[in-house]
């Protein structure tokens, strides 16, 4: 299966990518998480990624366009992908259907998150992740049996540096402009799936099987 997951800052994609990747057996592609690592290691993509994702403005089609096609041409996504954060502009949707024509492959399915602005601020601003091992928290939705302490491996939790309020909200705007789009064109498209996202995340997640097949 190649599916996309679309939907603005906080909408639960992460959350429900770790569900879907253990479901169908496909690599989940992370562009924020790409350029998060890239940003921890120092590296040249992560120098020039850095300045965008701490403001929340998105990173150049450029730079985020070639790193997808290189991933999408891996060994471990020759059965299919799950595309976390990709694409985020109509330039870069284009680019992607290019990437399919090219390697003779068709998108099943563009899985769009619905939550509202409130319950978005309240999920970004309460996130905390494991600096170990990266596994998600919320202060109130789901938090760890110790305070700050990662329930998995004892790592110590914090909050993502575009996590702030103000930058959350940033992130939020840039979504509407840049992103939002997207929906229209998917829909014309035929492949977009729409979901009530403020759920419990099972009922999210059971929604989208019963939707997109077992
Ligand atoms: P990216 O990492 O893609 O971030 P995002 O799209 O802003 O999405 P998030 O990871 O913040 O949210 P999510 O929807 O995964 O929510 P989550 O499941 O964690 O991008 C970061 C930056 O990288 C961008 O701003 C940009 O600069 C750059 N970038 C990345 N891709 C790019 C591209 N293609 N082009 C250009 N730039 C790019 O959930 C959030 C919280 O809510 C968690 O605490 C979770 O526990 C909780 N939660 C989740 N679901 C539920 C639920 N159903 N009920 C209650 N709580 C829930």
């Amino acid at each position: 299966m190649r599916a996309v997951l679309l939907g603005p800052p906080g909408a639960g994609k992460g959350t429900q990518a770790v569900r879907l990747v253990e479901k169908y057996g496909i690599p989940q592609i992370s562009t924020g998480d790409i350029f998060r690592k890239n940003i921890k290691e120092g590296t040249e993509l992560g120098k020039k990624a850095q300045e965008y994702t701490n403001s929340g403005r998105l990173v150049p089609d450029e730079l985020v366009v070639d790193l997808v096609a290189d991933r999408l041409l891996q060994d471990d996504c020759a059965n299919g992908y799950l595309l976390d954060g990709f694409p985020r502009t109509i330039a870069q949707a284009e680019a992607f259907d290019k990437m399919l024509e090219k390697n003779g492959q068709k998108l099943d399915a563009v899985i769009n998150f619905e939550v509202g602005y409130e319950t978005l601020m309240e999920r970004l601003t309460g996130r905390r992740l494991c600096k170990a091992c990266g596994a998600s928290y919320h202060i109130k939705n789901f938090p760890p049996k110790v305070e700050g302490v990662c329930d998995k491996c004892g790592g110590e939790l914090e909050q993502r540096k575009d996590d702030t309020r103000e930058t959350a909200e940033k992130r939020i705007e840039v979504y509407e402009e840049s992103t939002a789009p997207l929906i229209e064109y998917y829909q014309k498209a035929g492949t977009l799936r729409n979901f009530n996202a403020e759920k419990d995340p099972a009922e999210v997640f059971a929604e989208i099987v019963a939707e997109i097949g077992e």
